[in-house]
């Protein structure tokens, strides 16, 4: 096999990571929260319901901002029913997911439940733009920030919330270009609730962040001109458009599959044009970032299953979307970390959705245990190692053909330099079979030994963890990789996510 190459130096970079880009998402949608994070009977729970071993996994996992309620969840979200004392609380059709929605888990118990996860969590709240408007989004804003002194304010104090919530990030909607979202909307109509709610939302504060509903995917037939319209209405009164998109094999071909994040770094390219060519139309100074507020590998086809079916029996918490990740589902998992990266400038918020449970990185029983998916270890080292400034990667690299993308580089990867100019490579292979030998030109950046090469690979790539066995796959550290006269050396193996630390 070729040498892929490529040089890293210190000049030459991307832009700043954002802790923001380690977020994730809490949606009221299967088991996430019930007996995901919250499972009073558990014998971990705290006294507020909380199970402490899921809680030790989301702080090891390093996740930041929360996206919360939803998701689909949101667009019949009532949010009075999620406050106040827990026994009073309503039961509700959740119509999004089939489900019934007790309330037992609410507004404030998302906000201690941030707060046990540590300093860096940090609430983002999305509004219902689907069923209601911009009455119940104020409404709720003056619930969750407002000091005291209101109707709203002063019944969050009776609650027991004295403190405001301080809620800066708010999702203006969700997927309100999705034909399946309760309240769906055209871009038009949407463009124009999303600007009076902004326009209103900011009347109450001017320093809230808003985001804007983008498509749900680059393959919507709207998408391009939905953002166009949208923002439109919307440029000088949000700070975000959002973009979701999820991946899985297609008809068996795994190759493609491999290669999904050239479709989400065309994806995040096609909006921050979009988003500049609006700017520029409005001869605008201002620029939009983006909110890639959900991304993931998710296997849709046994949900589509449900959703076409007639049946209505209204579980509360039921198995919904619990895939369970391999090896090679890890690696596509790990390049699309990678495209965000690659993408710090405009890609200023990314949510992986979920955390628990719902095509989540940690998986629970009830009453049982709590363990790591293969999508865990990706993300918990990116997160971790891969904070500072994005390094200009251009890889020369082997390439191999893919029915949807056509000839694909063999190597993706990023690069990452810490403010102690320590940097971080992340990298895969996507090749099912072959080794990829790797040398990556340093000059310039003072490095003089690698610290730690750890790589997620498998001879099986379909192992992956489960409750029999918990830690079947785990990353482990590589043989033979050095740094010798300013060039780092590697072999990266067949299908593998890497993670080589210099010093
Ligand atoms: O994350 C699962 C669902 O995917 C979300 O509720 C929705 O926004 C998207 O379609």
């Amino acid at each position: 096999m070729r040498t892929a190459r490529f040089t890293l130096d210190p000049a030459f970079t991307t832009g700043e990571v954002n802790p923001r880009l380690f977020g994730s998402f809490v949606e009221h949608l299967g088991r996430c929260v019930y007996t995901g994070i919250f499972e009073p009977t558990h014998p971990t729970a705290d006294p507020a319901g909380l199970r402490q071993d899921v809680l030790d996994l989301i702080r090891e996992l390093g996740v930041t901002t929360l996206r919360y309620p939803g998701g689909n969840f949101v667009s019949g979200y009532r949010w009075e029913d999620s406050v106040g004392p827990a026994e009073d609380r309503p039961r509700r059709l959740d119509l999004a997911w089939r489900s019934t929605e007790t309330n037992r888990f609410g507004l404030s118990e998302y906000i201690a439940f941030l707060k046990k996860v540590g300093p860096q969590a940090e609430p983002m709240m999305a509004v219902n733009l689907g069923t209601r408007g911009v009455a119940e989004a104020l409404e709720l804003q003056e619930y969750a920030n407002h000091p005291s002194g209101t109707a709203l304010s002063d019944l969050r104090a009776a609650h027991g919330d004295k403190d405001p919530f301080g809620i800066k990030v708010w999702c203006l909607g969700n997927e309100m270009d999705g034909p399946w979202q309760t309240g769906h909307k055209t871009a038009e109509e949407y463009g124009r609730v999303a600007a009076e709610t902004a326009r209103a939302m900011r009347q109450m504060d001017p320093s809230v962040e808003l985001v804007a509903c983008g498509s749900s995917s680059q393959s919507m037939p709207t998408f391009a001109e939905w953002e166009a319209t949208v923002l439109a209405e919307t440029y000088d009164l949000v700070d975000y458009i959002s973009l979701h998109a999820y991946y899985e094999p297609q008809d068996g071909d795994l190759d493609s599959f491999l290669a999904s994040a050239v479709d989400m770094e065309s994806f995040i390219e096609n909006v921050v044009a979009t988003c500049d060519h609006v700017g520029a139309r409005l001869k605008s100074r201002k620029k939009i970032n983006l909110s890639f507020d959900e991304w993931n590998v998710w296997y849709t086809s046994r949900w589509h299953e449900i959703e076409n079916s007639d049946a209505r029996d209204w579980p509360e918490a039921p198995r919904l979307l619990e895939d369970n990740y391999s090896v090679l589902d890890a690696v596509v998992f790990g390049s699309l970390l990678i495209a965000l990266l690659r993408h710090a400038d405009r890609v200023t918020v990314a949510c992986l959705a979920q955390l628990v449970n719902v095509i989540a990185p940690i998986l629970t029983e009830p009453g049982g245990p709590a363990w790591r998916q293969t999508t865990f270890f990706p993300f918990a080292q990116a997160s971790r190692y891969g904070r500072g400034r994005v390094l200009d990667v251009r890889v020369d690299s082997p390439t191999y053909d893919t029915k949807k993308y056509g000839e694909t580089d063999l190597l993706h990867a990023t690069a990452v330099r810490a403010d102690d100019g320590t940097v971080t490579v992340f990298a895969v292979n996507r090749s099912r079979t072959e080794p990829l030998p790797l040398e990556v030109a340093l000059s310039g950046l003072g490095l003089t030994s690698v610290a730690e090469h750890s790589v997620l690979a498998d001879e099986d790539p379909d192992a992956r963890n489960t409750l029999e066995e918990p830690e079947r796959v785990t990353p482990h550290p590589a043989e033979g990789t050095s740094l010798n006269e300013g060039t780092l050396s590697a072999v990266l193996e067949p299908l593998s996510w890497n993670m080589i630390r210099l010093a």
